[in-house]
Protein backbone atom coordinates (compact mmCIF):
# COMPACT_ATOMS: atom_id res chain seq x y z
CA UNK A 1 0.00 0.00 0.00
CA UNK A 2 3.02 2.45 1.06
CA UNK A 3 4.99 1.67 -1.75
CA UNK A 4 3.43 3.71 -4.79
CA UNK A 5 3.28 6.63 -2.82
CA UNK A 6 6.64 6.45 -1.75
CA UNK A 7 7.94 5.91 -4.94
CA UNK A 8 5.75 8.93 -6.46
CA UNK A 9 8.24 10.60 -3.48
CA UNK A 10 11.14 9.16 -4.81
CA UNK A 11 11.02 11.45 -8.31
CA UNK A 12 9.59 14.66 -6.40
CA UNK A 13 11.86 17.31 -5.55
CA UNK A 14 9.74 18.77 -2.81
CA UNK A 15 9.77 15.28 -0.73
CA UNK A 16 13.17 15.64 -1.80
CA UNK A 17 14.47 18.36 0.01
CA UNK A 18 11.80 17.75 2.69
CA UNK A 19 13.81 14.38 3.23
CA UNK A 20 17.28 15.64 3.03
CA UNK A 21 16.79 18.26 5.51
CA UNK A 22 14.92 16.55 8.64
CA UNK A 23 17.64 16.00 10.93
CA UNK A 24 18.39 12.25 11.50
CA UNK A 25 17.83 10.93 7.98
CA UNK A 26 21.89 10.76 7.78
CA UNK A 27 22.19 7.95 10.63
CA UNK A 28 19.45 6.28 8.43
CA UNK A 29 20.72 6.71 4.68
CA UNK A 30 24.47 5.17 6.40
CA UNK A 31 22.58 1.85 6.67
CA UNK A 32 22.54 1.68 2.87
CA UNK A 33 25.08 4.31 1.68
CA UNK A 34 28.88 2.99 2.13
CA UNK A 35 30.07 6.87 2.39
CA UNK A 36 29.43 10.56 0.70
CA UNK A 37 32.91 10.15 -1.04
CA UNK A 38 35.02 7.38 -2.50
CA UNK A 39 37.59 7.42 0.81
CA UNK A 40 34.32 7.05 3.19
CA UNK A 41 33.40 3.93 1.17
CA UNK A 42 36.91 2.37 0.56
CA UNK A 43 37.42 0.91 3.76
CA UNK A 44 34.20 -1.06 3.46
CA UNK A 45 34.80 -2.24 0.16
CA UNK A 46 38.35 -3.22 1.30
CA UNK A 47 36.29 -5.24 4.15
CA UNK A 48 33.95 -6.77 2.02
CA UNK A 49 36.22 -8.34 -0.41
CA UNK A 50 37.56 -10.21 2.12
CA UNK A 51 35.09 -12.59 1.85
CA UNK A 52 32.20 -11.65 -0.75
CA UNK A 53 33.02 -9.29 -4.41
CA UNK A 54 31.63 -5.76 -4.65
CA UNK A 55 29.47 -3.79 -7.77
CA UNK A 56 30.14 0.07 -6.49
CA UNK A 57 27.82 2.25 -7.72
CA UNK A 58 28.06 6.31 -7.67
CA UNK A 59 25.24 7.36 -6.95
CA UNK A 60 22.99 9.52 -9.61
CA UNK A 61 20.21 9.25 -11.77
CA UNK A 62 18.38 11.72 -13.84
CA UNK A 63 20.99 14.21 -14.89
CA UNK A 64 19.68 17.36 -16.43
CA UNK A 65 22.86 18.61 -18.25
CA UNK A 66 26.06 17.28 -20.07
CA UNK A 67 28.62 18.91 -17.25
CA UNK A 68 26.80 17.07 -14.98
CA UNK A 69 27.07 13.99 -17.03
CA UNK A 70 30.56 14.32 -17.40
CA UNK A 71 30.96 14.94 -13.69
CA UNK A 72 29.60 11.64 -13.32
CA UNK A 73 32.18 9.83 -16.14
CA UNK A 74 34.66 11.61 -14.12
CA UNK A 75 33.73 9.90 -10.79
CA UNK A 76 33.98 6.71 -12.18
CA UNK A 77 36.94 6.95 -14.07
CA UNK A 78 38.44 8.25 -10.50
CA UNK A 79 36.82 5.16 -8.63
CA UNK A 80 37.79 2.11 -11.49
CA UNK A 81 41.91 4.14 -10.95
CA UNK A 82 41.56 3.74 -7.48
CA UNK A 83 40.26 0.23 -7.76
CA UNK A 84 43.45 -0.36 -9.42
CA UNK A 85 45.98 1.19 -7.40
CA UNK A 86 44.27 -0.11 -4.54
CA UNK A 87 44.45 -4.28 -5.91
CA UNK A 88 40.53 -4.65 -5.68
CA UNK A 89 39.72 -4.45 -9.20
CA UNK A 90 40.70 -8.32 -9.05
CA UNK A 91 36.66 -8.29 -7.09
CA UNK A 92 35.38 -4.64 -7.46
CA UNK A 93 33.25 -4.11 -10.85
CA UNK A 94 30.94 -0.78 -10.85
CA UNK A 95 27.45 -0.42 -11.95
CA UNK A 96 26.30 2.60 -13.88
CA UNK A 97 23.08 3.79 -14.48
CA UNK A 98 22.89 5.09 -18.08
CA UNK A 99 20.54 8.51 -16.93
CA UNK A 100 23.25 10.02 -14.76
CA UNK A 101 25.37 9.93 -17.93
CA UNK A 102 23.39 11.38 -19.61
CA UNK A 103 20.23 8.79 -21.62
CA UNK A 104 17.48 11.74 -21.03
CA UNK A 105 19.39 14.65 -22.21
CA UNK A 106 16.96 16.26 -25.05
CA UNK A 107 19.28 16.58 -27.67
CA UNK A 108 21.26 13.16 -28.59
CA UNK A 109 21.09 11.79 -25.16
CA UNK A 110 21.35 8.01 -26.04
CA UNK A 111 24.27 9.32 -27.91
CA UNK A 112 26.20 11.16 -25.18
CA UNK A 113 25.35 8.05 -22.91
CA UNK A 114 26.64 5.94 -25.28
CA UNK A 115 30.18 7.98 -25.45
CA UNK A 116 30.02 8.63 -21.85
CA UNK A 117 29.78 4.88 -20.83
CA UNK A 118 32.21 3.37 -23.12
CA UNK A 119 34.87 6.38 -21.61
CA UNK A 120 33.57 4.52 -18.17
CA UNK A 121 34.13 1.32 -20.01
CA UNK A 122 37.68 2.04 -20.87
CA UNK A 123 38.95 2.82 -17.62
CA UNK A 124 37.30 -0.43 -16.36
CA UNK A 125 39.36 -2.43 -18.88
CA UNK A 126 42.38 -0.65 -17.82
CA UNK A 127 42.57 -2.09 -14.81
CA UNK A 128 41.13 -5.35 -15.54
CA UNK A 129 37.57 -5.18 -14.02
CA UNK A 130 33.85 -5.12 -15.84
CA UNK A 131 30.95 -2.67 -16.08
CA UNK A 132 27.26 -3.61 -15.07
CA UNK A 133 24.38 -1.41 -16.79
CA UNK A 134 21.06 -0.86 -13.79
CA UNK A 135 17.99 -1.09 -15.44
CA UNK A 136 15.82 2.18 -14.91
CA UNK A 137 12.00 2.18 -15.21
CA UNK A 138 10.11 0.49 -18.27
CA UNK A 139 10.95 3.92 -20.49
CA UNK A 140 14.59 2.98 -20.48
CA UNK A 141 14.56 -0.87 -21.52
CA UNK A 142 15.12 -0.29 -24.66
CA UNK A 143 17.62 2.36 -25.00
CA UNK A 144 19.55 0.75 -22.26
CA UNK A 145 19.86 -2.95 -24.04
CA UNK A 146 20.40 -0.92 -27.33
CA UNK A 147 23.60 1.39 -25.70
CA UNK A 148 24.48 -2.82 -24.10
CA UNK A 149 24.75 -3.60 -27.75
CA UNK A 150 26.87 -0.99 -28.75
CA UNK A 151 29.37 -0.94 -25.91
CA UNK A 152 29.64 -5.03 -26.03
CA UNK A 153 30.80 -4.53 -29.41
CA UNK A 154 34.39 -3.07 -28.06
CA UNK A 155 33.36 -4.52 -24.37
CA UNK A 156 32.35 -7.96 -24.66
CA UNK A 157 32.16 -8.51 -20.64
CA UNK A 158 29.56 -5.27 -20.22
CA UNK A 159 26.77 -6.63 -18.51
CA UNK A 160 23.00 -5.56 -17.93
CA UNK A 161 20.10 -5.67 -15.48
CA UNK A 162 16.93 -7.36 -16.32
CA UNK A 163 13.74 -7.07 -13.48
CA UNK A 164 11.66 -9.96 -13.41
CA UNK A 165 8.17 -7.64 -12.96
CA UNK A 166 8.10 -6.75 -16.41
CA UNK A 167 6.37 -8.57 -18.85
CA UNK A 168 8.96 -8.29 -21.51
CA UNK A 169 11.85 -9.59 -19.62
CA UNK A 170 11.52 -13.81 -20.46
CA UNK A 171 12.11 -12.56 -24.04
CA UNK A 172 14.58 -10.72 -22.83
CA UNK A 173 16.41 -13.45 -21.21
CA UNK A 174 16.12 -15.55 -23.96
CA UNK A 175 17.74 -13.02 -25.87
CA UNK A 176 20.86 -12.61 -23.45
CA UNK A 177 21.12 -16.17 -22.63
CA UNK A 178 24.29 -16.79 -25.25
CA UNK A 179 27.75 -17.10 -24.39
CA UNK A 180 29.58 -14.28 -22.67
CA UNK A 181 26.67 -12.55 -21.51
CA UNK A 182 26.67 -11.32 -17.90
CA UNK A 183 23.02 -10.45 -16.83
CA UNK A 184 21.53 -9.39 -13.26
CA UNK A 185 18.61 -10.67 -12.59
CA UNK A 186 16.27 -8.47 -10.09
CA UNK A 187 12.78 -8.35 -9.00
CA UNK A 188 12.30 -4.20 -10.46
CA UNK A 189 12.19 -1.65 -7.65
CA UNK A 190 10.04 1.40 -9.72
CA UNK A 191 6.51 1.51 -9.37
CA UNK A 192 5.62 0.27 -13.27
CA UNK A 193 1.92 0.17 -14.86
CA UNK A 194 0.03 -3.24 -15.23
CA UNK A 195 -0.08 -2.65 -18.84
CA UNK A 196 3.74 -3.25 -18.68
CA UNK A 197 4.68 -5.15 -15.20
CA UNK A 198 2.83 -7.72 -12.95
CA UNK A 199 1.74 -5.87 -9.62
CA UNK A 200 1.19 -8.97 -7.41
CA UNK A 201 4.21 -10.12 -5.61
CA UNK A 202 3.46 -14.05 -6.41
CA UNK A 203 3.19 -12.71 -10.29
CA UNK A 204 6.63 -11.13 -9.93
CA UNK A 205 8.35 -14.51 -7.83
CA UNK A 206 7.12 -16.61 -10.62
CA UNK A 207 8.45 -14.72 -13.53
CA UNK A 208 11.41 -14.34 -11.78
CA UNK A 209 11.73 -18.24 -11.24
CA UNK A 210 11.04 -18.33 -14.90
CA UNK A 211 13.26 -16.15 -15.94
CA UNK A 212 16.41 -17.62 -13.65
CA UNK A 213 15.63 -20.66 -15.26
CA UNK A 214 16.13 -19.37 -18.72
CA UNK A 215 19.42 -17.69 -17.66
CA UNK A 216 20.93 -20.75 -15.79
CA UNK A 217 20.09 -22.92 -18.73
CA UNK A 218 21.38 -20.69 -20.92
CA UNK A 219 25.27 -19.91 -22.11
CA UNK A 220 25.48 -16.67 -20.04
CA UNK A 221 26.67 -16.26 -16.62
CA UNK A 222 23.46 -15.51 -14.67
CA UNK A 223 23.90 -12.52 -11.21
CA UNK A 224 20.76 -13.88 -9.06
CA UNK A 225 19.61 -10.47 -7.39
CA UNK A 226 17.51 -11.01 -4.94
CA UNK A 227 17.53 -10.82 -0.72
CA UNK A 228 14.63 -13.40 -1.12
CA UNK A 229 15.09 -16.70 0.75
CA UNK A 230 13.06 -18.53 -1.53
CA UNK A 231 14.59 -17.04 -5.09
CA UNK A 232 17.99 -17.78 -3.82
CA UNK A 233 17.13 -21.59 -2.87
CA UNK A 234 15.25 -21.85 -6.06
CA UNK A 235 18.59 -20.00 -7.97
CA UNK A 236 20.67 -22.44 -6.44
CA UNK A 237 18.64 -25.65 -7.37
CA UNK A 238 18.22 -24.68 -11.01
CA UNK A 239 21.98 -24.00 -11.30
CA UNK A 240 22.59 -27.58 -9.63
CA UNK A 241 19.82 -29.05 -12.57
CA UNK A 242 21.81 -26.64 -14.88
CA UNK A 243 25.59 -28.80 -14.08
CA UNK A 244 26.86 -25.12 -13.26
CA UNK A 245 29.61 -25.14 -10.79
CA UNK A 246 29.53 -22.13 -7.87
CA UNK A 247 31.92 -19.94 -10.12
CA UNK A 248 28.82 -20.06 -12.98
CA UNK A 249 26.96 -18.04 -11.31
CA UNK A 250 26.83 -15.48 -8.67
CA UNK A 251 24.25 -13.97 -6.06
CA UNK A 252 24.23 -10.60 -5.00
CA UNK A 253 22.56 -8.41 -2.61
CA UNK A 254 22.69 -4.83 -1.62
CA UNK A 255 24.84 -3.32 0.97
CA UNK A 256 23.39 -3.10 4.09
CA UNK A 257 20.84 -5.95 3.85
CA UNK A 258 20.78 -9.72 5.36
CA UNK A 259 24.79 -9.07 5.75
CA UNK A 260 24.59 -12.20 7.44
CA UNK A 261 23.23 -14.14 4.60
CA UNK A 262 25.91 -12.64 2.41
CA UNK A 263 28.53 -14.08 4.98
CA UNK A 264 26.57 -17.49 5.42
CA UNK A 265 26.34 -18.15 1.52
CA UNK A 266 30.33 -16.74 0.82
CA UNK A 267 31.01 -19.02 3.49
CA UNK A 268 29.30 -22.38 1.53
CA UNK A 269 31.68 -21.39 -1.12
CA UNK A 270 28.92 -19.05 -3.50
CA UNK A 271 30.24 -16.40 -5.36
CA UNK A 272 28.51 -13.56 -3.26
CA UNK A 273 29.15 -9.74 -4.77
CA UNK A 274 27.67 -6.76 -2.52
CA UNK A 275 25.58 -3.99 -4.38
CA UNK A 276 27.89 -0.75 -2.67
CA UNK A 277 26.31 2.62 -3.04
CA UNK A 278 28.11 5.88 -2.32
CA UNK A 279 27.76 9.83 -2.95
CA UNK A 280 25.45 12.72 -2.07
CA UNK A 281 22.69 11.72 -4.24
CA UNK A 282 21.20 9.62 -1.85
CA UNK A 283 18.04 9.99 -2.50
CA UNK A 284 15.90 7.96 -5.13
CA UNK A 285 17.74 5.76 -3.81
CA UNK A 286 17.26 5.70 -0.34
CA UNK A 287 13.87 5.81 -0.84
CA UNK A 288 13.31 2.79 -2.83
CA UNK A 289 14.57 0.53 0.13
CA UNK A 290 12.31 2.09 2.00
CA UNK A 291 9.30 1.40 -0.23
CA UNK A 292 10.56 -2.44 -1.00
CA UNK A 293 10.51 -2.70 3.06
CA UNK A 294 7.66 -1.13 5.01
CA UNK A 295 9.54 -1.91 8.27
CA UNK A 296 12.36 0.26 7.22
CA UNK A 297 9.54 2.99 6.60
CA UNK A 298 9.03 2.24 10.64
CA UNK A 299 12.47 2.25 11.48
CA UNK A 300 12.83 5.54 9.58
CA UNK A 301 9.31 7.38 11.46
CA UNK A 302 10.40 6.28 14.61
CA UNK A 303 13.75 7.99 14.31
CA UNK A 304 12.04 11.46 12.97
CA UNK A 305 9.23 11.18 16.46
CA UNK A 306 10.04 13.78 18.91
CA UNK A 307 11.49 12.04 22.08
P1 LIG B 1 11.75 -8.99 -1.80
O1 LIG B 1 11.47 -7.54 -2.02
O2 LIG B 1 10.64 -9.95 -1.95
O3 LIG B 1 12.45 -9.13 -0.40
C1 LIG B 1 12.79 -10.37 0.17
C2 LIG B 1 13.36 -10.16 1.56
O4 LIG B 1 14.59 -9.42 1.45
C3 LIG B 1 12.52 -9.30 2.48
O5 LIG B 1 11.55 -10.07 3.14
C4 LIG B 1 13.56 -8.73 3.42
O6 LIG B 1 13.95 -9.68 4.36
C5 LIG B 1 14.72 -8.48 2.50
N1 LIG B 1 14.69 -7.12 1.92
C6 LIG B 1 14.37 -6.79 0.64
N2 LIG B 1 14.48 -5.45 0.45
C7 LIG B 1 14.86 -4.94 1.64
C8 LIG B 1 15.16 -3.62 2.07
N3 LIG B 1 15.06 -2.57 1.26
N4 LIG B 1 15.54 -3.46 3.37
C9 LIG B 1 15.65 -4.50 4.21
N5 LIG B 1 15.39 -5.79 3.85
C10 LIG B 1 15.00 -6.00 2.59
N6 LIG B 1 16.13 -2.81 -9.20
C11 LIG B 1 15.93 -2.19 -10.39
O7 LIG B 1 14.78 -1.87 -10.73
N7 LIG B 1 17.00 -1.90 -11.20
C12 LIG B 1 18.26 -2.26 -10.89
O8 LIG B 1 19.20 -1.98 -11.67
C13 LIG B 1 18.48 -2.95 -9.66
N8 LIG B 1 19.73 -3.34 -9.28
C14 LIG B 1 19.89 -4.18 -8.19
C15 LIG B 1 21.13 -4.73 -7.90
C16 LIG B 1 21.26 -5.63 -6.86
C17 LIG B 1 22.59 -6.26 -6.61
C18 LIG B 1 20.12 -5.97 -6.06
C19 LIG B 1 20.23 -6.96 -4.94
C20 LIG B 1 18.90 -5.38 -6.32
C21 LIG B 1 18.77 -4.48 -7.36
N9 LIG B 1 17.54 -3.87 -7.62
C22 LIG B 1 17.37 -3.19 -8.82
C23 LIG B 1 16.45 -3.89 -6.60
C24 LIG B 1 15.48 -5.04 -6.83
O9 LIG B 1 14.75 -4.84 -8.01
C25 LIG B 1 14.50 -5.20 -5.66
O10 LIG B 1 13.74 -4.03 -5.54
C26 LIG B 1 15.15 -5.50 -4.33
O11 LIG B 1 16.26 -6.33 -4.46
C27 LIG B 1 14.13 -6.21 -3.40
O12 LIG B 1 13.72 -7.43 -3.99
P2 LIG B 1 14.15 -8.89 -3.44
O13 LIG B 1 14.42 -9.75 -4.63
O14 LIG B 1 15.28 -8.75 -2.52
O15 LIG B 1 12.86 -9.51 -2.80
Amino acid sequence: MLRTPLLLAARSTGCRTLVERMPLTKGLVDRFVAGSTLEEALPAVRELTEDRYVTLDYLGEDVTDEAQAAATVTAYTRLLGELGHAGLAGRAEVSVKLSAVGQFLPADGEKIALDNARRICEAAAAVGTTVTLDMEDHTTVDSTLGILRELRVDFPWVGAVLQAYLRRTEADCRDLAHAGSRVRLCKGAYDEPASVAYRDKAEVDRSYVRCAKILMNGEGYPMIASHDPRMIAIAGRLAEDAGRSPEDYEHQMLYGIRDAEQVRLAAEGRRMRVYVPYGDEWYGYFMRRLAERPANLVFFLRALAPK
